[in-house]
Protein backbone atom coordinates (compact mmCIF):
# COMPACT_ATOMS: atom_id res chain seq x y z
CA UNK A 1 0.00 0.00 0.00
CA UNK A 2 1.23 3.45 -0.65
CA UNK A 3 0.99 6.56 0.91
CA UNK A 4 -2.11 7.38 -1.00
CA UNK A 5 -3.83 4.48 -0.42
CA UNK A 6 -3.10 2.66 -3.42
CA UNK A 7 -2.48 -1.27 -3.65
CA UNK A 8 0.41 -3.01 -5.34
CA UNK A 9 -1.96 -4.08 -7.72
CA UNK A 10 -2.64 -0.71 -8.81
CA UNK A 11 0.87 0.60 -8.94
CA UNK A 12 1.35 -2.05 -11.52
CA UNK A 13 -1.36 -1.46 -13.54
CA UNK A 14 -1.16 2.34 -13.33
CA UNK A 15 3.16 1.98 -14.18
CA UNK A 16 2.27 -1.11 -16.78
CA UNK A 17 -1.03 -0.51 -18.18
CA UNK A 18 -1.88 -3.59 -20.33
CA UNK A 19 -3.72 -2.87 -23.81
CA UNK A 20 -3.51 0.90 -24.01
CA UNK A 21 -3.71 2.09 -27.47
CA UNK A 22 -6.65 2.34 -30.48
CA UNK A 23 -8.16 0.09 -32.76
CA UNK A 24 -8.74 1.49 -36.03
CA UNK A 25 -12.42 0.85 -37.15
CA UNK A 26 -13.57 -1.13 -33.97
CA UNK A 27 -16.78 -3.44 -33.78
CA UNK A 28 -17.60 -1.49 -30.56
CA UNK A 29 -16.46 2.33 -29.70
CA UNK A 30 -17.29 3.39 -26.44
CA UNK A 31 -16.89 7.39 -24.66
CA UNK A 32 -17.71 8.59 -21.63
CA UNK A 33 -16.80 10.92 -19.55
CA UNK A 34 -16.96 11.32 -15.54
CA UNK A 35 -19.24 14.19 -14.33
CA UNK A 36 -17.50 14.01 -10.84
CA UNK A 37 -14.12 15.05 -12.42
CA UNK A 38 -14.50 16.13 -16.26
CA UNK A 39 -11.77 13.18 -17.28
CA UNK A 40 -12.36 11.09 -20.26
CA UNK A 41 -12.35 7.71 -21.19
CA UNK A 42 -12.32 5.98 -24.76
CA UNK A 43 -12.88 2.11 -25.15
CA UNK A 44 -12.55 0.12 -28.38
CA UNK A 45 -13.52 -3.26 -28.71
CA UNK A 46 -13.62 -6.09 -31.72
CA UNK A 47 -15.84 -9.28 -31.37
CA UNK A 48 -16.07 -12.38 -32.61
CA UNK A 49 -18.55 -15.13 -31.82
CA UNK A 50 -20.00 -12.98 -29.35
CA UNK A 51 -16.58 -12.40 -27.35
CA UNK A 52 -14.15 -9.97 -26.79
CA UNK A 53 -11.32 -10.81 -28.65
CA UNK A 54 -9.89 -7.17 -28.78
CA UNK A 55 -9.75 -4.55 -26.63
CA UNK A 56 -7.84 -0.83 -25.87
CA UNK A 57 -8.38 2.04 -24.35
CA UNK A 58 -7.44 5.67 -24.19
CA UNK A 59 -8.04 8.14 -21.19
CA UNK A 60 -6.96 11.20 -19.82
CA UNK A 61 -8.15 10.30 -16.86
CA UNK A 62 -5.70 10.09 -13.48
CA UNK A 63 -3.96 7.04 -12.10
CA UNK A 64 -6.99 5.29 -10.47
CA UNK A 65 -8.21 5.52 -13.86
CA UNK A 66 -5.59 3.91 -15.75
CA UNK A 67 -5.08 1.17 -13.45
CA UNK A 68 -8.82 0.41 -13.73
CA UNK A 69 -9.31 0.36 -17.44
CA UNK A 70 -5.93 -1.90 -17.53
CA UNK A 71 -7.61 -3.71 -15.58
CA UNK A 72 -10.99 -3.77 -16.78
CA UNK A 73 -9.42 -4.90 -20.28
CA UNK A 74 -7.96 -8.21 -18.54
CA UNK A 75 -11.28 -8.75 -16.84
CA UNK A 76 -13.00 -8.23 -20.13
CA UNK A 77 -11.15 -10.01 -22.98
CA UNK A 78 -12.52 -13.52 -24.46
CA UNK A 79 -15.77 -12.98 -21.70
CA UNK A 80 -19.14 -12.93 -23.84
CA UNK A 81 -20.54 -9.35 -24.27
CA UNK A 82 -23.24 -9.74 -21.77
CA UNK A 83 -21.05 -11.22 -18.94
CA UNK A 84 -18.72 -8.40 -19.89
CA UNK A 85 -21.66 -5.87 -19.33
CA UNK A 86 -21.74 -7.16 -16.35
CA UNK A 87 -18.67 -5.97 -14.92
CA UNK A 88 -19.21 -3.51 -12.07
CA UNK A 89 -16.69 -0.74 -11.04
CA UNK A 90 -16.93 -2.62 -7.55
CA UNK A 91 -15.78 -5.41 -9.46
CA UNK A 92 -12.97 -3.85 -11.03
CA UNK A 93 -11.66 -2.11 -7.93
CA UNK A 94 -12.02 -5.62 -6.20
CA UNK A 95 -9.78 -7.03 -8.70
CA UNK A 96 -7.33 -3.97 -7.53
CA UNK A 97 -7.55 -5.07 -4.15
CA UNK A 98 -9.36 -2.11 -3.60
CA UNK A 99 -9.31 1.66 -4.67
CA UNK A 100 -9.23 4.65 -1.92
CA UNK A 101 -12.72 6.08 -1.12
CA UNK A 102 -12.07 9.45 -2.72
CA UNK A 103 -10.87 7.39 -5.83
CA UNK A 104 -13.63 5.11 -6.18
CA UNK A 105 -15.81 7.48 -8.76
CA UNK A 106 -12.69 7.36 -11.01
CA UNK A 107 -13.69 3.41 -11.68
CA UNK A 108 -17.07 4.56 -13.25
CA UNK A 109 -14.85 5.78 -16.20
CA UNK A 110 -13.80 2.38 -17.09
CA UNK A 111 -17.03 0.24 -16.32
CA UNK A 112 -19.53 2.84 -18.11
CA UNK A 113 -17.03 3.00 -21.42
CA UNK A 114 -16.83 -0.96 -21.42
CA UNK A 115 -20.79 -1.00 -21.24
CA UNK A 116 -20.64 1.80 -23.84
CA UNK A 117 -18.48 0.11 -26.47
CA UNK A 118 -20.69 -2.94 -26.11
CA UNK A 119 -23.96 -1.38 -26.95
CA UNK A 120 -22.40 0.33 -29.59
CA UNK A 121 -21.48 -2.99 -31.04
CA UNK A 122 -25.51 -4.11 -30.04
CA UNK A 123 -26.92 -0.69 -32.38
CA UNK A 124 -24.74 -1.41 -35.22
CA UNK A 125 -26.10 -5.13 -35.68
CA UNK A 126 -29.51 -3.77 -35.18
CA UNK A 127 -29.97 -5.00 -31.52
CA UNK A 128 -32.39 -2.71 -29.70
CA UNK A 129 -30.94 -1.43 -26.87
CA UNK A 130 -32.53 -0.03 -23.88
CA UNK A 131 -31.61 3.33 -22.57
CA UNK A 132 -31.25 2.58 -18.73
CA UNK A 133 -31.48 6.59 -18.17
CA UNK A 134 -28.04 6.07 -16.64
CA UNK A 135 -25.92 6.93 -19.51
CA UNK A 136 -22.78 8.84 -18.58
CA UNK A 137 -22.67 12.41 -19.36
CA UNK A 138 -20.24 14.53 -20.93
CA UNK A 139 -19.59 17.01 -18.79
CA UNK A 140 -17.12 18.37 -21.28
CA UNK A 141 -18.99 17.12 -24.34
CA UNK A 142 -15.67 15.33 -25.32
CA UNK A 143 -14.31 18.02 -26.82
CA UNK A 144 -11.72 18.89 -23.14
CA UNK A 145 -12.19 21.03 -20.54
CA UNK A 146 -10.15 23.05 -17.79
CA UNK A 147 -10.34 19.31 -15.67
CA UNK A 148 -9.12 17.10 -18.33
CA UNK A 149 -5.67 20.04 -18.68
CA UNK A 150 -3.51 18.72 -16.14
FE1 LIG B 1 -10.78 11.97 -12.98
FE2 LIG B 1 -9.70 10.01 -11.58
S1 LIG B 1 -10.72 9.87 -13.47
S2 LIG B 1 -9.76 12.11 -11.05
Amino acid sequence: MTDIGYTEKVMDHFMNPRNVGVIEDPDGYGKVGNPTCGDVMEIFINIADNKITEIKFRTFGCGSAIATSSMITEMAIGKTLEEAMEITRNDVAESLDGLPPKKMHCSNLAADALQEAVKDYWKKQGKVVEDDGESPEMSCGGGGCDSCVK
